[in-house]
């Protein structure tokens, strides 16, 4: 199957962007701008308790979405995160074609470029690698990048400490609702609860007030954690407008998923975000997901000590399997 990348794309120096990239208006970053002077909550984990559970409530609520500071994931680490993914991306396109996935017939792992499915449909400026990295007896090294030699070095490394850091998050979000601290990560799976990464790659672009990186979307995890490149591009939608999220060096990017939305009852929704991209320059990110494991019959709900008479299940209880349909398939939750 014949895929066209978009970093092979835009190596050949195109003047203009091609159609299937060229957003209708109204996406237009060129018309729908982010409020200046605004950002996300920025929240550092190393101060009292009490305060860290009520800072991250409030953010969660009103934002759904925060940078997190003093998280002790050494820079040093994050460093040697993106150079590895980096690496990746540098390699001749025969070399990354031997990782491609294949949605289309349920492989998701691996090297992939969306593809329109149809005439009309528009695609987004960006190539990614998507890999899982958590729990270990299904991670399938055999897939990650083989070169450089250290991904898979770096990339268990990074696994351990953003494992260390979603336990964390998920306890404080659990106190912020009012719930035992475990509650989170044992409605998620536990042990199974599975991370997965995904390395974003959005070239130079010729024309990036047409284009959209990242169209606008909630991400189908519980949460999510991510780590972008110095090039600014990613917003987040906030009572009718998109804020820039600043870069803010050795901050990890939180946001609430739609797993979270749903297992607290709409406390928390899950953020409509988007990422634009630059004419000179390349952006990339690093996306950790954090969501709860298939099996596909699985029940997930509204968490029963949220759901009483006054506060009643906004959410239907859905199995796994029918909750990933009617996302990819767009119909309301
Ligand atoms: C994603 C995503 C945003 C970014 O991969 O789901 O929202 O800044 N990425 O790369
Ligand atoms: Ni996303």
């Amino acid at each position: 199957m014949e895929v066209e990348r978009v970093q092979a794309l835009a190596t050949v120096g195109l003047d203009a962007l091609p159609a299937q990239f060229v957003r209708p208006s109204h996406e237009r970053p060129e018309n729908s701008r982010a409020i200046e002077g605004v950002t996300v909550p920025v929240i550092s984990l190393s101060q009292p308790h009490h305060a860290l559970v009520c800072e991250i409530h409030k953010a969660c609520r009103e934002w759904g979405s925060f940078l997190v500071t003093d998280h002790g994931i050494p820079p040093e680490l994050v460093r040697r995160l993106q150079e590895v993914g980096r690496e990746f991306f540098r390699l001749p396109q025969e070399e990354k074609e031997k990782y491609a996935n294949d949605p289309s017939r349920g492989n998701f792992e691996g090297y992939g470029t969306k593809m329109t499915k149809n005439h009309d449909e528009k695609v987004e400026w960006v190539d990614y690698f998507f890999h899982l990295m958590h729990p270990p007896c299904k991670v399938r090294h055999e897939i990650w990048p083989q070169h450089p030699p250290s991904y898979r070095e770096v990339t268990e490394k990074y696994n351990k400490e953003i494992l260390r850091v979603t336990e964390v998050l998920l306890e404080l979000i659990s106190e912020g609702l009012g719930l035992e601290k475990n509650v989170l990560k044992a409605s998620l799976g536990g042990d199974q609860m599975e991370l997965e990464m995904k390395i974003n790659l959005y070239p130079p672009c010729p024309q990036p007030q047409l284009a959209l990186g990242v169209e606008p979307h909630t991400d189908m995890s519980a949460l999510t954690i991510l780590v972008p490149n110095e090039v600014p591009g990613l917003q987040a939608w906030k009572d009718g407008y998109w804020y820039a999220v600043d870069y803010l060096p050795n901050a990890l990017f939180f946001h609430v998923g739609d797993q979270i939305e749903v297992l607290s009852n709409g406390k928390y929704k899950s953020v409509l975000h988007r990422s634009l991209v630059n004419k000179e320059k390349t952006r990339m990110s690093w996306a950790v997901f954090c969501a709860h494991p298939p099996p596909q019959e699985v029940l997930i709900g509204p968490l029963p000590g949220l759901i009483n008479d006054q506060n009643p299940a906004k959410y239907s209880t859905k199995t796994y399997a029918e909750f990933r349909y009617r996302k990819f398939n767009k119909v309301p939750r």
